[in-house]
């Protein structure tokens, strides 16, 4: 399946980019030092899917949050900036995603996914 290259000085801090991806949204999100602060702060152990903050970014490239927009529920595109988690909300069934694309309420099971990516430069990335 096709690979994508996507550069990232197109999206602002603070914003995301929505681009299609072997026919998915995929979310590209450069994300403030908040959200970031956020995201780390989390206890993991509280996570319904435990995964660190570090484990869902690249190293050393925090401020890019790389996902596959689709809900892990039953696949709707959930909107950001909405929900009280500082992520994303999903409005078919209300579940409610961080700062880092992890589930927090809401009948989703899993993190949103982050698909396999690369960094080629500081400024752009190769997805899949
Ligand atoms: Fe997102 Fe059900 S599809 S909460």
């Amino acid at each position: 399946l096709a690979s994508i290259e996507y550069d990232l000085s197109k999206v602002e801090e603070g914003m995301q980019a929505v681009v299609k991806w072997r026919g998915k949204p995929l979310f590209v999100r450069y994300r403030t030092k908040k959200e970031i602060a956020e995201a780390k702060a989390v206890d993991i152990k509280t996570l319904r899917d435990p995964q660190t903050d570090a484990e869902r970014v690249k190293a050393g490239h925090e401020q890019y949050l790389v996902l596959i927009g689709v809900c892990t529920h039953l696949g709707c595109v959930p909107n950001f900036g909405t929900g009280d988690y500082g992520g994303w909300f999903c409005p078919c069934h209300g579940s409610e995603y961080d700062t880092s694309g992890r589930i927090r309420q809401g009948p989703a099971p899993k993190n949103l996914e982050v698909p396999e990516y690369t960094f080629l430069s500081d400024t752009k990335i190769k997805v899949g």
